[in-house]
């Protein structure tokens, strides 16, 4: 029989996910479907409960339900913990265990994907909201020294506020950031959807440097600064896109997909 998977966001008709995870499927041989579905923004719990009596094995969640998602989960994993959100659910009967896949996705699109090594290395990330909270962790243990900016500053804090007796992340606003370099820097923010950019001072990429966009689809102005500024490595979140899927797919499936050619053919598209 047919295992029944869906994504749930809203807005979710531009959502890549179905593509990627029935690529993923072929490519594993598994019998699964999954489809995009819009929850209302105050029926997300309505939904996964219908999911459920349905005879859904579980979902993705993203913006803006993935705290909501949090929340419902009956039990969470550490990452989830780690991160206050939620990505991917699996239904286990009456248990509703929630993950969160977005912070390794992005640790294995920089190192596998990009090929840059984050071990030792400096990193700004801009925006301290869900984006941005969902991979401090993972970057954090994968031993980079973060600072975090942001518009307004107390959400920064409170997120440094977090990493107090395991190590130091320093909360900034972008007009302290002024004669700082960084060897990574992570646009978090949701900025490129309005085609802005936040206040950034010259100087701000080290040689060598890597400029990471988890936003994809477009080339957005964070990353025409950094290419204007001689960040050498530039990338956009897509790859992201591909990696979180496979680690929800593998928690669903216990298989792990090849992330290569799903990757190819979405740049192809
Ligand atoms: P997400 O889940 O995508 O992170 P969010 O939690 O609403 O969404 O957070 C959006 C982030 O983008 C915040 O850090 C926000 O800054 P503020 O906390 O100061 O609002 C940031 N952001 C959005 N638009 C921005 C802009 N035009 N310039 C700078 N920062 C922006």
């Amino acid at each position: 029989m047919t295992d029944k998977y869906a994504v749930i966001g809203n807005p979710i008709s531009h959502s890549k996910s179905p593509f990627i995870h029935s690529m993923f499927a072929q490519q594993t041989n598994q019998d699964i479907s999954y489809e995009a579905i819009e929850a209302p923004l105050d029926g997300f719990a309505d939904t996964i409960a219908r999911l459920r009596a349905e005879g859904y094995k579980g979902c993705n969640v993203t913006v803006p339900f993935k705290f909501e998602a949090f929340k419902l989960a009956t039990q969470r994993s550490g990452r989830a913990n780690d991160a206050n959100a939620v990505n991917t659910l699996i239904f286990e009967g009456n248990e509703i265990l929630g993950d969160n896949t977005d912070g390794v996705g992005l640790l294995a699109d920089i190192e596998k994907n990009v090929q840059y090594k984050l071990f030792l290395k400096d990193a700004l990330i801009l925006g301290a909201g869900g984006a941005a909270a969902g991979v401090m962790w993972p970057l954090f243990n994968a031993g980079v020294g973060i600072i975090v900016a942001n518009r307004t500053l107390e959400k920064a804090q409170a997120l440094a506020a977090d990493f107090e007796g395991a190590g130091t992340v320093y909360a900034k606003r972008y007009e302290d950031l002024e004669g700082l370099s960084f060897d990574i820097v992570i646009n978090a923010t949701s900025s490129g959807l309005s085609d802005e950019l936040p206040p950034l001072p010259d100087g701000l990429f080290k040689r060598g440097s890597l400029a990471y966009d988890m936003m994809y689809g477009k080339e957005t102005p964070f990353l025409k600064f950094a290419r204007a500024q001689g960040a050498s490595v530039i990338s956009d979140g897509l790859g992201m896109l591909v990696e979180q899927a496979a680690t929800s797919f593998a928690l669903w499936r216990k298989v792990r997909p090849d992330t290569k050619p799903v990757l190819e053919a979405l740049r192809a598209l």
